[in-house]
């Protein structure tokens, strides 16, 4: 198929000789360089035969004389013509050799050849052989034959740049002597130093590789990393000989441990990208950086092929056959081969004046290093699939985020066409997957043909070049076809100082189950139709331990733990229930239920309540329990411990809101009843808050302890409570911790009487306190209770220590609820010290007048009624009490009133006691007086009053009630 005659190949040398011989022969007058007249003088070489007297003694141009077959010389610097002139009679095969030599230092280590003017026969690109009529060929000294010729007619000048020192340029033709020709080229000889673009400066040389033996420019290249490596099309930055192969190889020997390499090389520059037949320059569409590729690499184009790996049997990443820059192709593994191949026939490849006059083409190589445990690329050539396996919920790494949320990217090397990578997202049981893309993209270099070609073959991708497929276990959920999915790019933006809010579920996926697929299928390859995705996913534990309540779905968490004897019991670490997920409160209520005789002992070893809990965790000076003190608007975020004696009370135990309060030891609760209730709280929460920072760790365990068997919650008209410590006996030892409730019936009240002093509710701390004792009685009202006294506990039936409280409602307070619920105190013992207390209780009710007197009824029409309206009354509190506390032997009213001999007549039981009921009558005459006088006052200042405030029902007298006072 290729005409040449190979004859010339083994002249040449010869000829090279007898040049070398002829010119050395006239006398060392002359330079290498110069051409010695037969006068004596020097003239340049090619003045040889140019048409013109150099010499002066015509010696240069002799008759018959011809330019060919001669080897040329120069000096650096210098640059010299030649023209090869046919006379139309010349005889058929015309052959012409022309030889140029770089003979090192002021003569050069290069030659560079330009080829101003280029008619030489026909050029036929589709024809199997391109140049019928005749041809140039270029060949080097110690480089193989090529074989590849140039021929047809070139419309502007094109270089050539010698790999050694020496080149000859052959002309040959051999048919139509009719056809026009022309061949005038320029040449230069030029230093190493100067040719920087090939071989960079002598401060920053270029690594160009090793040409390997015996071969025309196959090279390799290592340790790409530390060096500035380059492909260099043979002969760059002229242009490149035909009908070449060369076989890159590069490969990156050291890679650091944990690391991954990767093997990348593009060009960006336009000028440094010449691959275009001449030919094809006028046809090119400008405006659209279009590329050739795949098919559209037919025969007679020059091609790069790169290859994932070393060897032509590995993937193909891309084929390549024109652009005016190369899109980064990167290699899986740190091997790669990028081949190269020129048309064995073409055209000169020339430059328009418009553009860089380099020709050819130079691609820079990098070396990428992944982390050797990353998903940043595939482990294995030929598939692309990636296990992400959560790690365990229970690991400890759970509270520092890692393990279980990440970020992902599609692969960093380019994928070959027709390749799908699969993402395979497998939780733990009841872990759910949450996965948003930040960014996905995928951009088409090819138009026209080259894409066509490749698209219409598809098989896989349904006629996308690019598609994405969600499945959710088995079911697909959602499936693209070169368009983006369900994107949260907002969250691209988040940097150091910029936090972004959290992607809702219209903006990502979340399977149902504990597995999720992705895949990702590019038909094109990443390497001309770039394509990749950034996503975030994170693994979503719905575990909440113990079971749900059965009258509480979510979205707050109430778990009940029961029937179980020890077991751990943590805050949730579903990021949904939390700020980071989009939540803005949380709440949840962990319940543990104890069976008979037994108690519930919790130990809370760990909690964190936010980088800056504005809260701190103090001792209430009273109940000595923990209790969270806020700062002046900070949000809460806390723990809360309750006991429930009963199902409907929730009596606090203590309350954590500080990140250092569980520094030291844990805080252990141990029930005095069945049930005990951890609350977690957290409210205003931030989007970037989540489980790691809120979050608390505690272990229950059901102990063994008999139970209080004592009735403690209590109705009646009336009643007396004691209360000692050390407990008097072991039932009050085993009921210690529980609270007495006392309960009204309806459209009643409540009066308790204790001995001592009330205390503030809220003493500030710096204030000592005038209390002799550490022990107290507090009391409380309402559901949920709510402390409305702090008793001082002194001496029972002191008589002027005695103090009263009545429920609220008998002053008119919360006189709307008084129809829902029937007043109850709660009234608890705080026993630190050595001592007792005690309260009697009385269910009251008002008499007719004070109710009427409280609902603002005139009472002057019926004034005569008063004394009938209730047959048993304490008067110094203005209340009726049941009868039959009447006379049963113990003082209920304060005064003691319902036992008096008046009250009573003459009993057995008074007669025994004569003196002191004589006493006691005496003492409630005088008594009874002085309530009159202040009853008569109070009504006065209740008239008073109404007066007043019309509307508004103001708080009852304060005479009896010393609480009010202090
Ligand atoms: C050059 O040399 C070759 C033989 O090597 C010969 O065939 C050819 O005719 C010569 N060319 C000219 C123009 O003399
Ligand atoms: C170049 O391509 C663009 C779009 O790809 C087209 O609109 C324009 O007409 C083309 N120009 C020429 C000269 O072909
Ligand atoms: C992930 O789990 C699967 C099976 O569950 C296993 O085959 C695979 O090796 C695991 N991958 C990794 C990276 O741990
Ligand atoms: C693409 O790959 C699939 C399976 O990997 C194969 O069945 C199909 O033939 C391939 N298509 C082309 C056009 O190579």
């Amino acid at each position: 198929m290729i005409r040449s005659s190979r004859m010339w190949l083994w002249l040449y040398p010869m000829m090279l000789l007898l040049g070398v011989l002829q010119e050395v022969s006239p006398g060392p007058a002359c330079r290498i360089s110069e051409f010695p007249c037969r006068n004596g003088r020097c003239v340049r070489l090619n003045g040889y035969c140019d048409g013109q007297d150099d010499c002066g003694d015509m010696s240069d141009e002799p008759t018959y004389c011809t330019v060919c077959n001669r080897t040329y010389y120069g000096d650096v610097g210098k640059t010299y013509d030649l023209r090869v002139v046919k006379s139309a009679e010349v005889r058929l095969p015309f052959l012409c050799h022309l030889t140029f030599t770089a003979n090192g230092q002021s003569h050069g280590d290069i030659v560079q050849l330009i080829f101003d003017e280029f008619k030489l026969g026909r050029y036929e690109a589709s024809a199997l052989d391109g140049c019928p009529d005749g041809y140039m060929q270029l060949s080097e000294l110690g480089r193989p034959f090529t074989g590849g010729s140039w021929c047809g007619s070139s419309s502007g000048p094109a270089a050539y740049y010698s790999e050694t020192s020496t080149v000859t340029a052959s002309v040959k033709l051999f048919a139509s002597p009719q056809r026009p020709f022309a061949f005038r080229l320029r040449y230069r000889f030029v230093s190493r130093r100067e040719a920087v673009v090939r071989f960079g400066s002598p401060a920053a040389p270029l690594e160009r590789g090793q040409v390997a033996p015996g071969t025309y420019c196959t090279r390799q290249f290592e340790e790409c990393y530390r060096k500035p490596c380059r492909l260099q099309s043979p002969n760059y930055p002229g242009m490149y000989p035909r009908n070449v192969s060369c076989y890159w190889s590069l490969r990156q020997k050291f890679v650091p441990t944990c690391k991954h390499a990767m093997i990348a090389v593009r060009q960006e520059a336009a000028h440094k990208m010449h691959m275009k037949r001449s030919i094809n320059v006028a046809g090119l569409n400008k405006t659209a950086r279009a590329l050739r590729a795949w098919r559209d690499c037919t025969g007679e184009r020059d091609h790069l092929i790169f290859y994932d790996g070393g060897s032509t049997n590995d993937p193909v990443l891309a084929k390549y056959c024109g652009g005016d820059w190369l899109p980064r192709v990167v290699s899986r593994g740190p091997e790669m081969l990028v081949a190269f191949h020129s048309s064995p026939f073409s055209i000169p490849l020339h430059s328009p004046p418009s553009q860089s006059p380099l020709r050819g083409f130079e691609l820079d190589v990098d070396v990428i290093f992944a982390d050797s445990d990353s998903l940043d690329y595939s482990r294995e050539s030929l598939r692309c699939e990636f296990d992400v396996n959560a790690t365990s919920p229970d690991s400890d790494e759970i509270w520092t985020g890692r393990g279980r949320k990440d970020r992902l990217i599609s692969p960093r090397h380019s994928l070959p066409p027709n390749t799908t990578c699969s993402y395979k997202f497998k939780g733990y049981p009841q872990d759910l997957i949450w996965v948003s893309f930040v960014s996905y993209s995928q951009r088409a270099l090819l138009v026209g043909e080259s894409a066509q070609a490749l698209l219409s073959n598809s098989s896989v991708g349904g006629g996308c070049a690019t598609k994405l497929k969600i499945f959710d276990g088995v079911k697909l959920i959602d499936e693209k076809c070169d368009e983006p999915p369900k994107l949260c790019d907002h969250s691209a933006l988040i940097n150091s100082t910029r936090i972004t809010r959290p992607c809702t579920l219209s903006e990502s996926y979340l399977s149902t189950g504990r597995t999720l697929l992705i895949q990702h299928h590019t038909e094109d390859g990443t390497a001309l139709h770039p394509a990749s995705f950034k996503l975030k996913y994170e693994f979503v534990d719905t575990r909440l331990g113990g079971e749900a309540w059965a009258d509480k779905k979510q979205p707050g968490c109430f778990r009940v733990f029961k029937k179980m004897h020890v077991g751990e019991v943590s805050s949730p670490r579903n990021v949904f229930l939390y700020g980071r997920g989009g939540a803005k409160e949380l709440h949840c209520v962990y319940r543990f239920e104890a069976g008979v005789d037994e108690r519930v002992k919790l130990t809370i070893n760990n909690a964190s309540f936010g980088a800056n809990p504005n809260c701190d965790t103090m001792q209430d000076p009273h109940s000595n329990r923990q209790i969270c003190e806020y700062y002046p608007g900070g949000r809460v975020a806390e723990v809360n411990v309750y006991e429930l004696p009963w199902k409907d009370v929730r009596m606090p135990r203590g309350c954590i809101c500080d990140n250092s309060s569980l520094n030291s030891r844990p805080v252990v609760f141990i029930s005095s009843s069945r049930t005990l209730e951890l609350h977690f709280t957290a409210k205003e929460m931030n989007i970037t808050e989540d489980f790691t920072v809120l979050h608390f760790r505690a272990l229950f365990e059901i102990i063994h302890t008999p139970e209080c068997s004592r009735k403690q919650r209590i109705r009646g008209y009336g009643g007396e409570v004691t209360f000692n410590n050390p407990p008097s006996g072991r039932e009050e030892m085993l009921c210690q911790g529980i609270p007495w409730i006392v309960e009204a019936r309806y459209n009643r009240s409540l009066f308790l009487l204790s001995w001592g002093a009330f205390l503030p509710l809220k003493p500030r701390s710096e204030e000592p306190t005038r209390c002799p004792t550490s022990n107290r009685v507090l009391i409380y009202q309402g559901r949920p209770p709510k402390l409305v006294k702090v008793v001082c506990p002194a001496e029972p039936n002191a008589r002027p220590l005695a103090v009263h409280v009545f429920s609220e409602e008998w002053w008119g307070e919360g006189l709307s609820q008084i129809h829902q619920r029937p007043p109850s105190f709660l009234v608890e013992w705080i026993g630190v010290e050595p001592g007792i207390a005690a309260f009697n209780w009385l269910e009251i009710s008002r008499s007719r007048s004070s109710l009427l007197q409280q609902l603002q009824v005139p009472v002057n029409a019926s004034a005569n009624e008063t004394d009938y309206e209730c047959s048993h009354k304490c008067p110094e509190l203005d209340a009726c009490i049941s009868s039959s506390l009447w006379c049963d032997g113990k003082d209920h009213c304060p005064s003691g009133w319902d036992e008096a001999e008046g009250q009573c007549g003459a009993t057995s039981k008074l007669l025994n006691s004569l003196p002191l009921a004589a006493l006691a009558a005496g003492a409630a005459v005088v008594s009874s007086i002085i309530l009159l006088i202040c009853l008569a006052l109070h009504r006065l200042r209740i008239r008073r009053r109404r007066r007043l405030a019309k509307k508004k029902l103001l708080t009852g007298p304060r005479l009896v009630d010393p609480g009010y006072n202090s």
